[in-house]
């Protein structure tokens, strides 16, 4: 049933938009709240009633900022003008140096101003709107075609969904930065450790995590802010500065860069960068540079740009955060391939806004050169990542209690021996059954490169692997929900859901299977090329090391370990027992039309008793782009002959085909192929 909407209901439901809109200005925007929580929530709950009722809905209704379903994957968005990077200065000097260049291209009656603002760190996103609306939101990607984030974008509550209060072009695109505050940042990585989930990097990449999410209540959920810094296309507004711009955008209720400020020659820029650099600590956003731009849009249009950045913009670049603190202990962890690496455990310090409290000391190598010792004050350097680096010791406030940390001979989470290969410097732990390995390997195998099982992170699986549970990655797929109602941390729901996110890891493609099972040495790279070669996974069991070395881009190390990995049978039956299991692995990457491979266009012969079964050198020259025929003709481009060889040598003389052996071939594949290989 419809129900027509009475003027004064519609007249209410008009107001109530605004007064939400604006009160979502003044909060997210200007960070100056006039309204109550309580009274917010109240007019909202009121809309959203009315609206229900009704049915009529406004396009900028903040009711429409949440609530739409997951994706499966994002859609492409081009972009109209390209989205470019940034030129790089390093020092005044450099600075100076940009300014000579813009004023050598330009004429000596331009007026060069220019305009300087923090760079943001986050991810640059294009806003389209169209007749004032918003109709689009999409990443960089590229620079020419990005992801379509519009479902995400709109729970931003920074970003207006109508333009108001101004000149209201037809279309305007306009760039900005997403990004997260620090403290946002610290709370969300807080809340992440708790639910035994990996913590972001940074801010940057917390930002960039939140909008590439499929499900926009995962977006919404985290608070993610913007400033806009830039236009793409535009019909229908007519401006004629980047300050203008600034401008325009700070009426349209957009939020606009902290500390923007225009600068009337390169000194005045120089001593706006030193500021913004000077104040950046007490920034409650990561910057680690100032963007500085020609102001006159005439004036950016003759400069032009070079093939991915504009001539008229360069971003200076701040020294990385540093402070110095003491190391209050090292102690160590070990991989999923039994390296033991050190880490520094530091009396906490905040370095450029975040809180540090341990660094990894890399190895014992980096600790004898450096000379590092527990009791040391040391300088730490912190470069956009919360991973800090421990730059130098302070030896001058050395007091003689400082103590050296030997180099350890048992593994610190199993007790068992320890060795250190020639030319290596990782000290590794050799038990096959160190429960650290282990469960560093299953932590491994679930993430978010690897199977994917969301809810499955470090804390339960040590959860499951203390409760035995899990003893090896296969048993994930074991795990019944009874098994978790019994644990302390799961109730119905979070039961149901890891248990649902199980059964949707099981599809899988082969190259982010063979990445989860950490093989040694292959990497998610190395996986996609194993599988653009292999059909399936049962074409690796047993294979050898030479026939992966023929392979593009592989190398001795990787072959060794791939084919260790697949002649060991108790892989084999891992594998096996996980294929029952219900794992179903498809192979998306295999490429059954021959690129331009090595041999392309050869014809093979084989006779004679090969080093091989014929099989598989067959299967290797097909790889190549080649073609194994059985009977020498005219048309064979070389015999490949072995011991005691037959008839079809004679033929072969006899019509001059090139006789070649084993070795010869593998010499062709490798000679023509120039690729580089792995390891
Ligand atoms: S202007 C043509 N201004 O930095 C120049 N970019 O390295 C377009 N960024 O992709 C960018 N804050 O994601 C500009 N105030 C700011 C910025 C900013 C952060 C990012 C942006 C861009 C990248 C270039």
């Amino acid at each position: 049933m419809t129900h027509t909407v009475p003027t004064e209901i519609m007249k209410e439901i008009e107001g109530l938009v605004k007064e939400l809109n604006y009160n979502a200005y003044l909060y997210y925007v200007l960070d100056s709240p006039v309204m109550a929580d309580a009274d917010y929530d109240k007019s909202y709950r009121r809309l959203r009633d009315l609206e229900e009722h009704y049915h009529y809905i406004l396009p900028d209704s903040p009711t429409q900022r949440v609530g739409a379903p997951a994706l499966e994957k994002f859609a492409k968005v081009k972009h109209e003008e390209p989205m470019l990077s940034l030129d790089n200065a390093f020092s005044p000097d450099e600075l100076r140096e940009f300014d000579k260049r813009n004023r050598k291209l330009l004429s000596p009656d331009d007026v060069l101003e220019y305009t300087v603002e923090p760079k943001y760190d986050g991810l640059a996103m294009e806003l389209i709107y169209i007749d004032g609306v918003l109709t689009s939101a999409s990443t960089r990607g590229d620079g020419y075609e990005g992801e379509d984030v519009t479902r995400n974008i709109r729970t931003i509550k920074a970003i207006p969904l109508k333009i108001e209060n101004s000149t209201v072009p037809a279309r305007v695109d306009i760039r900005g930065e997403v990004y997260m505050q620090i403290a946002d940042f610290e709370a969300l990585n807080l809340q992440r450790a708790k639910d035994g989930e990996p913590p972001f990097a940074n801010p940057r990449n917390a930002a960039a995590g939140s909008i590439r999410q499929l499900d926009p209540s995962i977006t919404a959920s985290r608070r993610l802010l913007l400033a806009c810094y830039g236009l793409g296309f535009a019909k229908g507004l007519s401006l004629t500065s980047h300050a203008e711009l600034i401008n325009w955008l700070k009426q349209a209720r957009f939020p606009v860069p902290a500390a923007f400020v225009m600068a009337k020659d390169i000194e005045e820029v120089i001593s706006a960068v030193t500021n913004i650099e000077i104040g950046r600590q007490s920034f409650p956003f990561e910057t680690d540079g100032a963007v500085v731009k020609v102001n006159a849009f005439a004036l950016q249009q003759k400069l032009g740009m070079k093939t991915r950045e504009p001539r008229w913009a360069t971003a200076y670049k701040f020294k990385a955060h540093q402070a110095a603190t003491l190391i209050r202990d090292i102690q160590s962890s070990v991989g999923r391939t039994g390296v033991i690496t050190p880490f520094a455990v530091f009396e906490p310090v905040r370095i450029g806004g975040v809180t540090v409290s341990r660094s990894t000391l890399h190895n014992w190598d980096e600790i004898q050169r450096k000379d590092i010792r527990i009791g040391d004050t040391v300088l730490v350097e912190r470069a956009g990542d919360v991973i800090p680096h421990v730059i130098a010791v302070l030896t001058e406030k050395r007091t003689g209690a400082e103590q050296v940390v030997p180099l350890p001979v048992v593994c610190p989470a199993c007790g068992a021996g320890v060795v250190r290969e020639e030319g290596e410097v990782a000290v590794r732990c050799i038990s096959l059954h160190c429960p650290a390995q282990v469960q560093e390997k299953i932590i491994h195998f679930s993430s978010r490169g690897g199977m994917d099982i969301e809810g499955l992170g470090e804390k339960n699986v040590e959860l499951f692997y203390s409760r035995g549970l899990i003893k090896h990655f296969e048993d994930i797929y074991r795990l019944k929900k009874e098994d978790l109602l019994e644990l302390p941390r799961f109730a119905e729901k979070s039961a149901d859901n890891l248990i649902a996110a199980i059964g949707k890891s099981k599809q899988a493609a082969l190259s982010r299977f063979l990445f989860s099972i950490g093989i040694l040495h292959v990497g998610e790279y190395a996986a996609k090329v194993l599988a653009r070669n292999f059909r399936k996974l049962e074409d690796l069991y047993n294979i050898s090391p030479e026939e992966i070395i023929t392979i593009k881009q592989m190398g001795d190390k990787i072959a060794g370990s791939v084919s260790a990995f697949f002649s060991d049978p108790k892989n084999i039956d891992l594998l096996n027992s996980m294929v029952k299991l219900g794992i179903i692995i498809t192979n998306p990457d295999y490429e059954t039309e021959k690129t331009a491979g090595p041999l392309d266009g050869m014809t093979f012969v084989i006779t004679g008793s090969m080093p091989k079964p014929r099989k598989e050198i067959e299967t290797l020259i097909e790889k190549h782009g080649g073609h194994a025929a059985s009977a020498v003709s005219k048309s064979t481009s070389y015999l490949l002959t072995g011991d005691d060889p037959g008839s079809k040598l004679d033929k072969a003389k006899q019509l001059g085909v090139k006789v070649i052996s084993y070795e010869e071939l593998l010499k062709l594949i490798e000679d023509k192929d120039k690729q580089p290989k792995l390891f």
